[in-house]
């Protein structure tokens, strides 16, 4: 029998708690900055599927085709029983995964939004008879604790998610999933390749304004959660390529001279014309960092897939 369970790991409190921290450190520092895990309300989940079909958003069927195309190549490597997914979304190009693994016993979806889970977990088992769905309201980037549920398992983080993550944050947050896994499990990993700058820019900067609206719908989440009276239309979306960092950098430039409320944290925040709040970085890999990072995790890059105009790609990494 197929069941659906879906767990709160985070008290909407500590959410809460934590949003309020987030944004009263990224609006008082200079530059100002935001992260990137409060785009995803229900708004932000929808626009971000509307990104994945825009034709400039190439990362998501580059992805796609290396999962359909790999994943009995997987699945013969590591044929799962568990299957974790850190940032699942809409669980969308996991059903390649799914269908390959014939020993799968549990899901394991992991998101902050809980529409996103809700959605994915009750379409999953009701398309996939006899698979334990257990989804996790969770944090990544905090300590996770995941349900018992047998082994080997693979947890998959795909989308090229870790991206968003800085330097030091990645370092961390790969060591804290080593911790998850046993010797023989492995982790498969989705990274967007360095390429032409063109490319890269169109990709977070499209023409029908989608990723500009995903942008600024971080103002509205800090206006609804926080009281704040943002006019997300005084900002404009900006991306822009960092050649040193090798990573497109996200952020919502003033228009105006204007001060910006923020009642719930007692807070008044001033931006000059032409002031930019960084939102997020979605850095680009190439197979030695990605080879070294995972190392230095204690992970051992085994394999390294990618789609045929190698824009991105897929690893699969052993735990030691
Ligand atoms: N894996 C999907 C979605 C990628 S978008 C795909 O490849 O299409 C990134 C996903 O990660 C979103 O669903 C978002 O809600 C989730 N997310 C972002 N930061 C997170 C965090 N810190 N903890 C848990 N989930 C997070
Ligand atoms: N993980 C996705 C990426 O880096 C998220 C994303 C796509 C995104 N477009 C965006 C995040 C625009 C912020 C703004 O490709």
């Amino acid at each position: 029998m197929s069941e659906f369970r879906i767990t709160r790991t985070l008290p909407e409190d500590a959410m809460a708690a934590a949003l309020r921290a987030d944004v009263r450190n990224g609006l008082t520092s200079d530059p100002k900055t935001l992260p990137p895990k409060w785009f995803y309300d229900a708004r932000g989940s929808e626009l971000f599927e509307q990104i994945t079909e825009l034709p400039e958003y190439y990362p998501t069927r580059a992805e796609r085709e290396i999962l359909a195309g790999r994943a009995a190549e997987i699945a013969a490597a590591l044929p799962a029983r568990t299957l974790v997914e850190l940032g699942s979304g809409s669980s969308e190009k996991t059903r390649h995964l799914i269908d390959a693994l014939p020993r799968l016993h549990t899901y394991i979806p992991v998101d902050v939004s809980d529409t996103a889970l809700e959605q994915a977990g009750r379409a999953l088992v009701a398309e996939r008879p006899g698979l334990s769905v257990h989804a996790l309201i969770a944090d990544f980037t905090a300590a996770l604790t995941l349900p018992h549920s047998p082994g080997p398992r693979l947890l998959a983080f795909l989308g090229g998610t870790i991206g968003n993550l800085l330097p030091g944050e990645r370092a961390e947050f790969l060591a804290s999933v080593r911790a998850l896994l046993s010797p023989g499990d492995a982790l498969l990993l989705g990274t967007d390749l360095v390429k032409a700058e063109e490319v890269l820019v169109r990709a977070y900067d499209d023409a029908a304004g989608v990723t500009a609206a995903f942008n600024k719908n971080v103002l509205s989440v800090v206006n609804r959660e926080l009281g704040a009276d943002f006019e997300p239309d005084a900002f404009d979306h900006v991306a822009l390529w960092d050649a040193t960092n090798e990573w497109i950098e996200m952020r919502l430039r003033s228009r105006t001279t204007q001060t910006v409320k923020v009642p719930a944290l007692d807070l008044a925040v001033h931006f000059a014309a032409g002031e930019e709040l960084r939102t997020e970085v979605s850095a680009k890999f190439r197979e030695d960092g990605v080879s070294a990072e995972l190392a230095a995790a204690g992970l051992g890059l085994e394999r390294w897939w990618t789609d045929g105009e190698e824009r991105f790609a897929l690893s699969l990494s052993v735990a030691r």
